[in-house]
């Protein structure tokens, strides 16, 4: 199978009542660990990058492995863009072949928003990739966005569904009380403000700063709508662990294929349990069919 567009299967999710995990990679053997997982459990599974990864591996590169691996494992795969507020990265990485991107406009007032994401859905619109939005501001920190403690604000529900009939974005992240990184107490969600956003739009929610929150709240935030969970912190931090382990014990090692497949194991282990808690397990031969092949002419997106 190729590389799919999210949006169909996080419609699906959202309907159905479960979530899909959108894995934060920063290298190709993390992507592998990633697909290998989705595969060995049957799920769909959006791989995502930030900026800096973009252009710590460059965006073709990132699209013809994971464009591989989709094809190794045959399971619906979505390649998305990160927290991006670069117009110009937005477009170099639907050149090369994303299908899901986010522009993130939630630092500025909500009219600037509304219009930054419409020029990103103006490019979109013509070719079959989702986009996500944000509105309010998720705290903490994600790549060289910094969000403090004090800035950080939760989504309005009725802007979101404002926000959605003058963008129509496909898929839309409300700032709801998580964080990006590893909380230092249990993340304080507002859960009464998830439903509120949800009974006001069918879109499927996305839910940013999925490390470390407690199952029950995340199993909660999915039943009520959050059809995509954000995992970065974590999945990194575990796989760092693991080749810190590696050579805490055999400090004299120097076989990367060794203290990699180790690494590798633990952030495939992880990101099973991540896909399994959110239900997914199982669900890639069930939207197989529905998840439609996202192929277009590179020379018909318009910059
Ligand atoms: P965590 O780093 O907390 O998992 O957040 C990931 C995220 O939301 C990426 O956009």
């Amino acid at each position: 199978m190729t590389l799919v567009s999210s949006t169909p299967m996080l419609q699906e999710a959202r309907k159905s009542g479960y979530g899909i995990v959108a894995f934060n990679v920063h290298s190709f053997d993390m992507l592998y660990s990633v697909a290998e997982a989705a595969a060995e459990i049957d799920a769909p599974v959006i791989i995502q990058t930030t900026v800096g990864t973009v252009q710590n591996l460059g965006p073709d590169s990132i699209v013809k492995t994971a464009l591989a691996a989709s094809e190794k494992y045959d399971i619906p795969m979505a390649l998305h863009l990160d927290h991006c507020t670069d117009l110009e990265v937005i477009i170099q990485c639907i050149r090369a072949g994303y299908t899901s991107v986010m522009i993130d406009a939630s630092m500025y007032p909500f009219e600037e928003n509304v219009r930054l994401t419409n020029q990103v859905m103006d490019i979109a619109k013509h070719i079959d990739i989702n986009v996500e939005a944000e509105l309010g501001k998720v705290g903490g920190v994600e790549d060289n966005i910094v969000v403090s403690e004090k800035n950080a604000e939760k989504a309005v529900p009725t802007e979101c569904k404002e926000f959605i009939h003058r963008t129509g974005v496909p898929t839309l992240a409300p700032a709801i009380g998580t964080a990006h990184g590893i909380y230092s107490g249990d993340p304080d969600i507002d859960f009464d403000r998830i439903e509120e956003i949800a009974n006001l739009v069918d879109e499927p929610l996305v839910l940013h700063g999925g490390s470390a929150i407690p199952e029950d709240d995340v199993k909660q935030c999915i039943l009520l709508g959050m059809a995509k969970m954000n995992v970065s912190t974590e999945l990194k931090n575990a796989y760092s662990e693991a080749i810190k382990e590696h050579f805490s014990e055999m400090p004299d090692s120097l076989d990367p294929r060794k203290y990699l497949a180790k690494a590798k194991n633990v952030a495939k282990e992880l990101a099973k349990k991540k896909m399994i808690l959110v239900g997914a397990a199982g669900k890639a031969s069930e939207i197989k069919g529905k998840a439609f092949p996202n192929r277009y002419k590179l020379d018909s997106v318009r910059v």
